[in-house]
């Protein structure tokens, strides 16, 4: 597929849901433009040549980089997350039968939505990231998937245009996403467990012990906890998945792995699911 073909399609997904997107400097509804979208604030964003919409004009962080969002693409490929994505496909079949608008909020690069995307295929999925290495990389996934560069904390989303937001491992704002929520739509959080990926911080000198309680009852303030459950498994490990789960380690930490290849890695994820009624 030619990158012009891959903007045309992408400029056909945005113009069928138009009406939930909003200016995110005004709130002002979009229309499709030639290059974009332009707000009735008269607010202009472009369409990425890659199919994406750039809606975030403020500095970049570099804690995530490039290598971190490519290798993060690897260990999805190599199946370490296989049961949370079933595990929230599930959950979002569960609390909304019909189609659902779900947004991934803190998408990355967009493995999630992408894996999500044949479990519920008749699911709109808008992927929001605040690192266009992220997003740009997620549009490397075919699956049809409306990617924005955005800031949580101002979303390009109208208000009560959503059905769900999942937020995987990534920060959250809940008065944005209570604002983008539908009335009784739902927030599905995950957050890693104590053992989280605990081989790999075995193996990082000095790394302290987590605790995800902070985080849990953030959420439990601010929404009306439906589920909370545990979901812990090993995967095996060979050369190259360990090499990728080193790659998605953030830089600052990465050099400082030492030691043998473990057989196995845990993923420990915590999953809380809630709503505002
Ligand atoms: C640990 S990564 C998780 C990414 C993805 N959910 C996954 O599981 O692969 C955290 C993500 O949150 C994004 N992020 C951090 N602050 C953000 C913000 N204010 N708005 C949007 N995304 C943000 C980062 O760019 C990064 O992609
Ligand atoms: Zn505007």
């Amino acid at each position: 597929m030619d990158v012009q073909s891959k903007k045309e399609i992408a400029k056909g997904l945005f113009a069928e849901h138009i009406a939930v997107f909003c200016c995110p400097i005004c709130g002002g509804k979009f229309t499709v433009t030639e290059a974009g979208v332009r707000c009735n604030g008269n607010h202009a964003f472009d369409l990425a040549r890659k199919g994406y919409l750039n809606l975030f004009a403020g500095r970049q962080s570099t804690y995530y980089d490039k290598t971190l969002f490519t290798a993060r693409r690897d260990v999805f490929a190599a199946g370490v997350y296989d049961l949370l994505i079933e595990e929230i496909a599930s959950l979002i079949k569960e609390l909304v039968d019909s189609a659902p608008l779900v947004l991934d909020a803190g998408c990355g690069e967009g493995s999630l939505l992408a894996r999500i995307h044949p479990l519920i295929p008749q699911a709109g999925l808008v992927g929001v990231d605040i690192s266009r290495d992220g997003i740009r990389l997620a549009t490397v996934h075919s699956e049809p998937i409306m990617w924005c560069v955005a800031d949580l904390a101002r979303l390009p989303l109208c208000s009560g245009s959503l059905d769900v937001i999942v937020n995987v491992l990534a920060p959250a704002n809940y008065n944005e996403f209570q604002r983008v929520l539908k009335p009784g739509g739902a927030v599905i959080k995950v957050l890693p467990g104590p053992g989280y990926l605990q081989e790999i911080r075995e193996r990082l000198e000095g790394s302290a012990a987590y605790s995800n309680e902070d985080v849990a009852a953030k959420f439990a303030e601010n929404l009306k906890v439906g589920r909370r459950f545990q979901l812990s498994y090993e995967v095996g490990v060979n050369g190259a998945l360990w090499e990728a789960l080193i790659k998605m380690t953030p830089l600052s930490s990465r050099r400082e792995i030492s030691g043998p290849r473990p057989g196995k890695i845990t993923v420990d994820l915590e999953i809380i699911q809630g709503s505002w009624t």
